[in-house]
């Protein structure tokens, strides 16, 4: 009986050091199969899901329009999706599981920072290329040289803020209210004060909350007694619309300032009308006319039932890119395919044009939206440049010369 089970033992051994040298080569990503292995991660459950399911859907999407293509390099794009509930701890688990088990060749994911940030060193360490669609604090691509995103940063997006804050509605007191177990909310607090500070306005408040709070009042009268000309509210749809509620409730009736994370077709059952005079800066705005963005919202649309948010639209572009640097790369082998990706440039996404800079970073414009609780939608307000790229400007009043409109390094600009 011993001896059956060292031969049964050894026989599985040969035959799985075997299936190992098929399936992953000679070195991390070296495929030699007919088909490409992509991991998704995200919160596909949990408080802030429809983060999850939106990315997931924009990959979907991209895969099938890369597949009916003929695939890449003659090879299709298969995915294994994996949830995290949107907890850091877990995040880090289903990537090492997708590297380890289901041997991926490259990775999409993490929309939160902070769940970003917990499993960028496994792929790093594993050498497994990780592209971030849509998690914009800063360090989450300073864990490496096989992590990068193709979104904007927060340093920018928080900017963006407050220079509409100070130049655009003229405010010149701000209060912030932020997540304190965030690293997405802290970053954007600091980079919001820092440039609102340097435009000439004053920080009065600034208050925390964290996600189990089950009531924002407290730290909502405080704010309210300061009289901020505008609050900014650096968090997730999840509690921004609460907060927003609890605020109007409190007759606080000033503008109400967020990012990308208030962007989820559940903000408005959150929120309701609160939600008036509320603005957001963000990835992209699906009411652009532009056909690439048009042909992009109805093929989602079709597909979906739903108006793609910024996480879908991110989803798609990092999908597409990393398709473009497999075929540049020739290839998953993991050192050359790292090398394609931070290589990119000039790539034409939804999202505007991706070039990666030195630190693997997209440097592209942001727009501003404005909240319109009535029709659960956000609509265009202005598009902002990234510096070094042409001057910012406001959205022109609709007989302006479309010049004013166009910014340097946008194929985005909604007029
Ligand atoms: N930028 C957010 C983060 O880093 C994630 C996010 C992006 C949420 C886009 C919504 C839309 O945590």
């Amino acid at each position: 009986m011993t001896r059956f089970i060292l031969t049964l033992s050894l026989v599985v051994s040969i035959f799985s050091s075997f299936a190992c040298v098929q399936k992953g080569g000679t070195g991390p990503g070296a495929n030699t199969g007919d088909t490409i292995k992509v991991g998704v991660y995200g919160d596909l459950t949990g408080a802030t899901s429809s983060f999850g399911q939106s990315t997931k859907n924009g990959v979907e999407l991209a895969v099938d329009e890369i597949n009916a293509a003929g695939g890449v390099n003659g090879k299709k794009i298969v995915i294994v999706s994996e949830d995290d509930q949107g907890r850091p701890e877990q995040a880090k688990t289903v990537v090492s599981k997708l590297i380890s088990q289901d041997k991926v060749e490259a990775l999409l994911g993490e929309v939160a920072s902070t769940n970003s940030l917990a499993a960028a060193p496994v792929a790093q360490e594993a050498k497994i290329p990780m592209i971030t669609p849509s998690s914009t604090n800063p360090k989450v691509t300073e864990v490496g040289d096989y992590i990068s995103r193709v979104c904007f940063i927060d340093p920018f997006q928080g900017a963006v803020m407050a220079k509409f804050a100070g130049n655009t509605l003229k405010a010149k007191t701000a209060a912030i209210f932020g997540d304190v177990n965030s690293d997405y909310s802290k970053g954007l607090t600091q980079f919001f004060k820092e440039e609102f500070t340097k435009l000439g306005g004053k920080i009065v408040a600034e208050e925390a909350y964290t996600q189990n709070d089950p009531d924002f009042k407290g730290q909502l009268t405080k704010i309210r007694d300061l009289k901020p000309d505008v609050i900014y509210i650096p968090g997730y749809y999840s509690q921004v619309g609460i907060i927003a509620k609890q605020a109007r409730e409190l007759g606080m009736n000033m503008p109400l300032l967020g990012g990308d994370g208030w962007d989820s077709p559940e903000l408005w059952k959150l929120g309701g009308d609160a939600l008036k005079n509320a603005y957001i800066s963000n990835h992209y705005s699906a009411d652009n006319p532009a056909p690439e963005i048009q042909n992009f919202v109805k093929a989602y649309k079709a597909k979906f039932n739903v108006v793609p948010d910024s996480l879908a639209a991110l989803a798609y572009d990092a999908t597409k890119v990393l398709a473009d640097a497999i075929k540049r790369a020739g290839g998953t082998e993991s050192a050359k395919l790292k090398d394609a990706i931070n290589a990119t440039k000039d790539f034409a996404g939804v999202t505007g044009k991706i070039t990666l800079d030195g630190k693997r970073n997209a440097v592209k414009p942001a727009v501003v939206l404005e909240l319109v609780p009535a029709e659960s939608k956000f609509t265009f307000k202005e598009t902002i440049a990234p510096e070094g790229s042409a001057p910012a400007t406001a959205a022109p009043a609709a007989n302006a010369p479309a010049a004013a409109n166009t910014t340097a390094a946008n194929s985005n600009t909604n007029k």
